[in-house]
């Protein structure tokens, strides 16, 4: 898929998103190259006039920054009563809008943020759909460092291998929260609820990347338009 055809359906499906934001809202801002559009341009409706007392919520250092500079208000969970509407990305996107997420990094304060939000808007091009997750893209597990290694174990044990992810070649990455993230294979995953209950009961995982029964609809922009789904309805 050519780069500049990807870039404008993730441009479309936040345009789109865009729309349902209104003045007065908190809204939580999300990761990735499909959710920075939607952070451009409520920024833009703030300086053009079009949106007032707008306060963000974002879900990573690097977005809070990005958010100052495009002239968003920036507050902390802990200011606000409750988080309106956020626009996040994904990785992949089951019929039910169950997700894979984390592929930047930032699962964490996503999940913090979208178990606080009312109305949790995913954006994506249409290469995200997948009739089962697991089957385009592995699963972001982050842990602490501390004991890291006996988790690789842990998650064979779950039937995945597991590798820790790099950057620049031999630096691990390391979260908002100073973590490690593994990132793990398990091919199609058929027990969604069992899988996330198994990875949530072991200490030193400190969250998964699946996002079960989280996301209230998906703004999915292809070659056909773009898509405002809800749960079931792309089966
Ligand atoms: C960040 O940790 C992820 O959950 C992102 O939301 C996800 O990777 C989507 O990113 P893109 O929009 O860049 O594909």
């Amino acid at each position: 898929m050519e780069h500049g055809a990807l870039d404008r359906y993730k441009f479309h499906a936040s345009e789109y998103a865009v729309q349902f934001v209104e003045s007065g809202m908190v809204v939580g801002l999300g990761f990735g190259s499909t959710a920075i559009h939607a952070l451009h341009l409520i920024g833009r409706k703030i300086e053009g006039g079009e949106l007032h007392r707008i306060q963000a919520v974002p879900t990573a250092e690097s977005i809070e920054r990005e958010a100052r500079q495009s002239g968003i208000p920036v507050v902390t969970l802990e200011e606000v009563e409750r988080i309106d509407l956020t626009i996040d990305g994904a990785d992949e996107i089951d019929p039910e809008l169950n997700l894979i997420k984390g592929g930047g990094g930032a699962l964490l304060r996503e999940k913090i943020v979208a178990q606080a939000t009312r109305r949790e808007i995913i954006v994506a091009d249409h290469t995200k759909l997948s009739p089962r997750l697991g089957t385009k893209f592995d699963l972001p597990v982050e842990v602490l460092p501390f004991g890291w290694g006996s988790q690789v174990e842990y998650l064979a044990g779950l039937g995945a291998s597991s590798s820790r992810r790099m950057v620049e070649g031999d630096q691990p990455f390391i979260s908002d929260s100073g973590n490690y993230i593994l990132d793990c294979h398990f091919g199609p995953i058929g027990d969604l609820k069992g899988l996330a209950r198994a990875l949530e009961r072991r200490a030193g995982i400190v969250e998964h990347g699946l996002f079960l029964s989280l996301a209230s609809e998906a703004i999915i922009a292809g070659p056909e338009g773009v898509e405002h789904l809800k749960p079931g309805s792309s089966e």
